[in-house]
């Protein structure tokens, strides 16, 4: 099990958060697909195909499996990876109560205890795609596909990280508070609001050379907003206000094959 201090300190502030996230699972589980923090349509966005008979999956940080659920449902062989036991409890729990065959595994996303070349998909909603270093966790997706494989993840735009507060208090500001360059390590261990866990990100220009350098083509590259229509600018589910997401990229998806 982890041994890095930041896998520690979110496998720690995961199983101390999971029962806060027990509510919006059971949602995410029963509906529709819906993307990210402003909850994004799937028939908006379009990520997912509609057969995935045949094809192996691995989600990597699955929390409550909502994801993994998605694509089991649409025919895929799915194992949903994450480093916290409490999380994963509520996914097995649900995925038993939606009749979905998962197979949930405890690991670490940046060190998966599964053989090379066995996925045809990795997937990250917010998940390792967050919590884990992009050098480690892409790098571990690369060996984890055969060649030909794709990995699709959705995850906080680094502007977010740009306009975050070095004192980590919320929301995040219209001012760039710390570099674009080297962003890398996001420490919240110490924040003012809300403190606990440990993130990662980085510049777009550092995102392409990484993936490139990995093995990775870039096949598709998005910059998520919410809808119109929410009347208050100031309401924000995390971090994050409408009204900043409607004026800049608070989310970003990336759809890559293997070489
Ligand atoms: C925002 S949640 C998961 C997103 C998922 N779509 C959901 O909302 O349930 C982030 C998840 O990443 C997991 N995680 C953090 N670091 C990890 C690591 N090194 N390896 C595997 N999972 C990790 C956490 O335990 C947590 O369940």
């Amino acid at each position: 099990m982890p041994v890095d201090d930041h896998v520690a300190e979110n496998r720690r502030y995961w199983n101390a958060r999971a029962g806060d996230w027990v509510a919006a699972g059971e949602r995410a589980w029963a509906g529709e697909p819906r993307w990210g923090q402003w909850g994004l349509a799937e028939s908006e966005l379009g990520l997912l195909g509609a057969d995935y008979d045949g094809v192996r999956g691995v989600e990597l940080g699955c929390g409550t499996g909502y994801v993994s659920g998605w694509l089991a449902a649409r025919g895929a062989a799915m194992i949903g990876v994450d480093v916290s036991e409490t999380q994963l409890a509520t996914a097995r729990r649900l995925a038993a109560e939606h009749g979905v065959a998962v197979d949930f595994v405890q690991a670490d996303a940046e060190r998966v205890c599964l053989r090379d070349g066995c996925a045809d998909l990795v997937i990250s909603e917010y998940g390792a795609a967050l919590w884990c270093s992009p050098r480690r966790w892409l790098a571990e997706a690369h060996r984890l596909l055969r060649p030909g494989g794709e990995v699709l993840w959705l995850t906080s735009h680094p502007l977010v990280a740009v306009c975050s507060p070095l004192d980590g208090s919320i929301p995040v500001t219209e001012h760039l508070e710390r570099p674009w360059f080297g962003l890398d390590r996001l420490d919240w261990t110490d924040a003012v609001d809300e403190p606990g866990g440990v993130e990662f990100n980085a510049g777009l220009g550092d995102w392409f050379a990484l993936c490139h350098e990995i093995g990775f083509e870039v096949l598709d590259f998005r910059e998520l907003r919410p809808p119109a229509g929410v009347a208050d600018p100031d309401a924000r589910p995390f971090a994050v206000t409408y009204g900043w997401a409607r004026r800049f990229p608070s989310e970003m998806v990336w759809h890559c094959r293997r070489r």
